[in-house]
C-alpha cells in the first residue's frame, strides 16, 4: 500500500510516498528558512503562502522518482495539527482535495505521532513498549508508548520547549534562526567549563521539565560579557551542556520509573549530536537501547507523516467528508489505530 504524506505544519513543505512492502519510495523537502530568516522566527502568514507555492511541484517531483501514477497512490497522509492553524490548512485543503479526486481515503496525522514514529523508518526498528523523548521547536515530552496510538505524557516542559530555548538564546547571541544547528556548531569551538548554567528543575521529583530560566540565565551572563566571539562560542557551549545534562537525567529517571529498556529520541532536537552521543553513552553502561532517526528525519520531513498514515490507513482509519485541523492538540489525545 503506497501512501502520499504531506508535511506543512511550520516552516518546512515535505513530500514523501512511503509503501509497506517496500519502504520509502522517494521524498523531498522544501526548507523556508531562508523566507523568515530576517525575522528571526517563523511568519505564520508567510509560512502557509509560501507551502501553497511549493506543495504542488513537489508532490509532482516525488510521484515521478518514485514512478508513481494517481492510481498507485492507495491514502493521503497530511498532518493536521498541532501547528500553524494557515500552514496546517494548506496541507490538509490539498491532501484531502487529492484523496477526493483519486478517490482514496486521507487521514489527518498527528504531528508528534509522526516524530514518534520517524525510528521505525530506519533499518534497526525499535519494539514497542518504549520510552519516548520528543524534543521539537514546540514540544518536549517524555511519553511512556505501549503501541501505536497508546501514548501517556509522562513529562513535559512546564514552558519553552528545548528547540525553542535554543532557536531564542542563538536571537539573544545575535545568531540565525533555526538556533539549534549554529549553536551546536558554535558551541564545538566553546571552552568547556568556563560559565555553568542552571539545570532546570533537576532537584525536583518528577519528569516534568523548564527552559526559560535557562535562557534568562545565558542573557544575564551575555549582557555582562566582553560579547566577543570566544564568550559567544563559550555561552553556546555551556548552553547546550546544560540542555543535553537536563534532559539525560529526566531520561534516566523516566526509564528507572518506567523499566523500560528502550529509548527513542526524535524531533528536531534530536539531531543534536551532544545529545545522541550522552544518550549512547548512557546505553553503553546499561541495558538500554536507543534509537534515533537519520538527521533529516529528525526534523520535519513528510517521510515520517506517510509512515505514521499508513499505520492508521492500513487498520482502516480514514477522514469523513470533511475535515479539520487543530493547532493544539495534545499527544495524549490520541488512540489507538480503528
Ligand atoms: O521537529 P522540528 O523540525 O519542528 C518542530 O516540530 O518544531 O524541530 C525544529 C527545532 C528547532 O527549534 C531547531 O532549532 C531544533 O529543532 N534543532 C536543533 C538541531 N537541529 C534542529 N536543536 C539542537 N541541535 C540541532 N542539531
Ligand atoms: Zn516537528
Amino acid at each position: 500500500m503506497k501512501v502520499l504524506g504531506i508535511e506543512t505544519s511550520c516552516d518546512e513543505t515535505g513530500i514523501a510516498i512511503y509503501d509497506d512492502q517496500q519502504g520509502l519510495l522517494a521524498e523531498a523537502l522544501y526548507s523556508q528558512i531562508e523566507l523568515h530568516a530576517d525575522y528571526g522566527g517563523v511568519v505564520p502568514e508567510l509560512a502557509s503562502r509560501d507551502h501553497v507555492r511549493r506543495m504542488i511541484p513537489l508532490i509532482q517531483q516525488v510521484m515521478s522518482e518514485a514512478g508513481c501514477e494517481s492510481h498507485d497512490i492507495k491514502g493521503i497522509a497530511y498532518t493536521s495539527g498541532p501547528g500553524l492553524m494557515g500552514a496546517l490548512m494548506v496541507g490538509a485543503a490539498v491532501g484531502r482535495s487529492l484523496a477526493w479526486t483519486w478517490k482514496c481515503p486521507s487521514i489527518g496525522v498527528h504531528h508528534m505521532e509522526g516524530h514518534l514514529l520517524a525510528p521505525m523508518l530506519e533499518d534497526n526498528v525499535p519494539s514497542f513498549p518504549f520510552l519516548a523523548l520528543l524534543v521539537s521547536g514546540g514540544h518536549t515530552l517524555l511519553v511512556d508508548v505501549t503501541a501505536i496510538g497508546e501514548y501517556k505524557v509522562i513529562g513535559e516542559s512546564l514552558d519553552d520547549a528545548v528547540g525553542e530555548a535554543f532557536d531564542k538564546t542563538a536571537k539573544m547571541l545575535g545568531l540565525a534562526y533555526p538556533g539549534g544547528p549554529i549553536i551546536s556548531q558554535l558551541a564545538k569551538q566553546g571552552r568547556k567549563d568556563r560559565y555553568k548554567f542552571p539545570r532546570p528543575m533537576v532537584n525536583r521529583p518528577g519528569l516534568d521539565m523548564s527552559f526559560s530560566g535557562l535562557k534568562t540565565s545565558v542573557l544575564t551572563t551575555w549582557q555582562k560579557s566582553d560579547k566577543s566571539e570566544q564568550t559567544k562560542a563559550d555561552i553556546a557551549e555551556a548552553f547546550e551542556e546544560a540542555v543535553v545534562d537536563t534532559l539525560t537525567i529526566k531520561c534516566k529517571r523516566a526509564l528507572k520509573e518506567t523499566q523500560h529498556k528502550r529509548l527513542i529520541i526524535a524531533g528536531g532536537v534530536s539531531a543534536n549530536q551532544r545529545l545522541r552521543e550522552r544518550l549512547t553513552e548512557l546505553a553503553d553502561t546499561t541495558s538500554l537501547t536507543v534509537f534515533y532517526p537519520k538527521p533529516q528525519f529528525c526534523t520535519d520531513n513528510g517521510a515520517m507523516i506517510a509512515y505514521a498514515g499508513l499505520q492508521r490507513l492500513k487498520a482502516g482509519e480514514h477522514d469523513g467528508d470533511g475535515f479539520s485541523t487543530r493547532p493544539r492538540w495534545p499527544l495524549d489525545e490520541l488512540k489507538p489505530p480503528s
